[in-house]
């Protein structure tokens, strides 16, 4: 006997991603609109790989290159999704048929149920995912389809039932009667199938309709005909399930998707004070006892640590930051590492490349680029820092500049442990400050500096006694025999 149908011992997934997106009114393929920090269709993909399917595919088409390039260029995904051509976009079930040689070859003689979504759903759950194919392997269905109840259906496909209740067929809007368009049961275009009878029912499906398209909802009524169950199952979160049609919506699944990151920081431990006022993309960790302030936008694949401070509109880009790290606000850091109970800002820059070690103090308006910062380093005032190497227990003076770049190159700048910099020098690299040198304030340093020596670039300084007395006395007289004139 052959399995019942629908009982799916394998899951595949198929992401329908060929489409354009014309309410988009852009350049771009709606699927690479990027909400939550990476295009839409990464969401999806994200979401159906925690089912863990034995393979994951998506059909690709208007910008294809693009939109295969994003989902592998994901660090969030693993490496082997599949990518199938859909030449021409003659329909959903023309794309899903792109995909027979690859899910078909391996279904044969098994049972391998496949998931089927749009790449439009950023807001969708792996809960829900699981929750329609266990509802599909439980009720033994050879296809399930996911519906919702909406308010306004207006455009999509509606959920047709006998009077019994029973599902029987989808009809698109723009097919459906008038008596049919008052069905709010509405289509997600999220499906779970049994591929062995799939793709046979598929071949069947004709474009006899409205748009002359072949449409994957058809599938239903030609798999009933053939004696198999059927079944509409009605999902609750309308939104999460329609996706983003346009860029207002687009807005809305952004907001979401950054409320659910800040909703499950909170709960392991994190303190947020206003989570609909901060940006955290979903694959950014934080470490419990760190206290996030409005409008800090953590991007990426940052990490940080416990018991850290992020200050209002601080911005945080791929850097990993240890515990009981200050960031103080209107900070922007970016492709760095930081170690513990280093204070940062406000208003510093740390660019990529910037490695600081424990406690560390880089303040308001420092620039750091490509530089390492060893353990207790300063740097606390209006200073740049590029291309450079710096030892422990240093410090900085206010207005520290390195002169990295000659206009064709850029040179190193080291410094030993122990080196102090007073305030205003410039540092023309390539140039070496070794252990314990001094740095007289106002020098131009040119040429390495040996240990434990003193460095000064100053012209003598002068005194004229009384000279400001006289200069202010002939000003105001000549002035004044101005004014007499007039
Ligand atoms: C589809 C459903 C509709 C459902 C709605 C939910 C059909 C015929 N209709 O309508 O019942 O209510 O989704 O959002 O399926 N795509 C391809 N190749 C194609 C055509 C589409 O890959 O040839 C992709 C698109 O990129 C998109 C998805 O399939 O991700 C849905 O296509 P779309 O044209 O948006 O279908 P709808 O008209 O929204
Ligand atoms: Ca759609």
């Amino acid at each position: 006997m052959s399995p019942r149908p629908g009982t799916g011992t394998q899951v595949h997934a198929l992401i329908l991603a060929a489409g354009k997106g014309r309410r988009m009114r852009s350049g771009r393929v709606k699927l690479l609109h990027v909400i939550g920090g990476a295009p839409m269709v990464c969401h999806v993909a994200r979401a159906v790989q925690a089912l863990k399917p034995r393979m994951l595919a998506a059909v690709v088409g208007n910008q294809a290159e693009e939109v295969s390039r994003a989902l592998r260029d994901d660090p969030n995904l693993a490496e082997g999704i599949r990518f199938v051509t859909q030449a021409q976009q003659l329909g959903t079930a023309h794309a899903v048929l792109q995909a027979k040689f690859l899910v078909g070859a391996r279904a044969r003689g098994r049972d391998t149920a496949l998931i089927i979504l749009n790449g439009d759903v950023p807001l969708i759950r792996p809960s829900t995912l699981r929750a329609l194919l266990a509802r599909h392997r439980r009720s033994g269905a050879a296809a399930t389809v996911l519906s919702t109840v909406v308010q306004d259906p207006d455009g999509y496909g509606r959920v047709l039932r006998d009077d019994s209740g029973r599902f029987t067929s989808i009809v698109e809007h723009r097919d459906a009667t008038p008596s049919q368009r008052r069905v709010n049961e509405v289509n997600s275009g999220l499906y779970c199938a049994d591929a062995s009878l799939l793709f046979d029912a598929l071949a069947r499906i004709g474009k006899d309709n409205s748009q002359g398209e072949y449409y994957l909802p058809d599938l239903f009524p030609i798999l009933a005909r053939d004696g198999h169950r059927i079944e509409a199952y009605p999902h609750p979160d309308d939104f999460e399930v329609l996706g983003v049609n346009d860029r207002s919506e687009l807005a809305d699944a952004g907001k979401i998707l950054y409320r659910r990151r800040a909703e499950e920081l909170m709960e392991s431990g994190v303190t947020i004070l206003d989570p609909d006022c901060t940006y955290i993309d979903p694959g950014v960790t934080v470490g419990a006892d760190t206290v996030i302030h409005p409008m800090a936008r953590l991007q990426g694949a940052t990490r940080i640590g416990r018991g850290c401070t992020i200050g209002a509109m601080a911005h945080i880009t791929d850097s990993r930051l240890g515990n009981d790290v200050q960031v103080l606000d209107a900070c922007v850091i970016s492709d760095s590492r930081v170690k513990d109970a280093v204070r940062i800002g406000p208003f510093a820059h740390l660019r990529p490349g910037t490695r600081l070690e424990d406690g560390v103090h880089v303040g308001n308006f420092v620039e750091v680029k490509k530089s390492k910062l060893g353990r207790g380093t300063k740097a606390g005032h209006l200073t740049y820092l590029g291309d450079s190497v710096i030892g422990k227990e240093c410090n900085i003076g206010a207005g520290t500049i390195t002169c990295n770049f000659d206009g064709f190159r850029k040179h190193e700048t080291k410094l030993g442990d122990g080196v102090f910099i007073g305030s205003d020098t410039q540092l023309v690299a390539p140039v070496t400050l070794r252990r314990g040198a001094y740095v007289g304030a106002g020098s131009t340093i040119t040429r390495d500096v040996p240990a434990d020596a003193l460095a000064l670039t100053r012209a003598e300084m002068s005194i004229r006694k009384g000279w400001a007395r006289r200069y202010r006395d002939r000003m105001r007289r000549e002035k004044n025999r101005a004014g007499g004139k007039r």
